[in-house]
């Protein structure tokens, strides 16, 4: 009925390298397509269900664990699932696509440089992390494990977002998860 594959597409990256920004454009382009989303994020999550949670490297686990668990029922219900969380490491993201099966987990990796990340800074984090007013973040005291097979690699460095969005697209289209109805 719903004419897609349903997914979990999981942005993962440092704070800053664009999985927010990325996944709402995406989703946008598959809301233009008619397609049925549902975007997981720290606004919606952390806010919510995970409020009890920090960032200790238990609590990240759990968040991810939690957050894997969810994303299983929306794939259930048939949706694409865009999820924009840190998930600093890799055998939770593993954990993940093992609880829904390796063809519906696509791993998307924001390839961000930290420099740039903290050049960006737009919740001026990475400076209060800097001065030791913020402990535990990720890429300066909290460590990062970058995927080493990531189904789709962005370097939002270097393109714009419009361009790491259709890089999506044209991923989802090309492996026959939503179909091209142009024309
Ligand atoms: S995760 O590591 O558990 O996946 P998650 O994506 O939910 O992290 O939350 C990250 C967001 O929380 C960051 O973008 C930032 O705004 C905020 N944050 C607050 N404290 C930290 C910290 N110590 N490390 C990383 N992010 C933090």
């Amino acid at each position: 009925m719903k004419k897609q594959q349903a997914r979990i597409l999981w942005f993962t990256g440092l704070s800053g390298a664009g999985k927010s920004t990325i996944a709402g454009a995406v989703e946008q382009k598959l809301y233009e397509m008619g397609h049925h989303t549902y975007l997981l994020d720290g606004d919606n999550v952390r806010h919510g269900l995970n409020k009890d949670l920090g960032f200790f490297d238990d609590d990240r686990i759990e968040n991810i664990r939690r957050i894997g668990e969810m994303s299983k029922l929306f794939v259930d219900a048939g949706l694409l699932v865009l999820t924009a969380f840190i998930s600093p490491f890799r055998a939770d993201r593993r954990m993940v696509r093992e609880l829904v099966g390796d063809n519906e987990f696509i791993e998307i990796h924001m390839a961000t440089p930290l420099e740039t990340c903290e050049q960006r800074d737009p919740k001026g984090l990475y400076e209060k992390a800097r001065k030791g007013e913020i402990k535990n973040f990720t890429g300066i005291d909290s460590d990062y494990e970058a995927p080493e097979q990531a189904e789709i690699t962005l370097s939002t460095a270097e393109l714009s977002i419009e361009q790491c969005a259709d890089l999506v697209i044209d991923y989802l289209i090309a492996h026959r998860i939503i179909f091209d109805y142009k024309g």
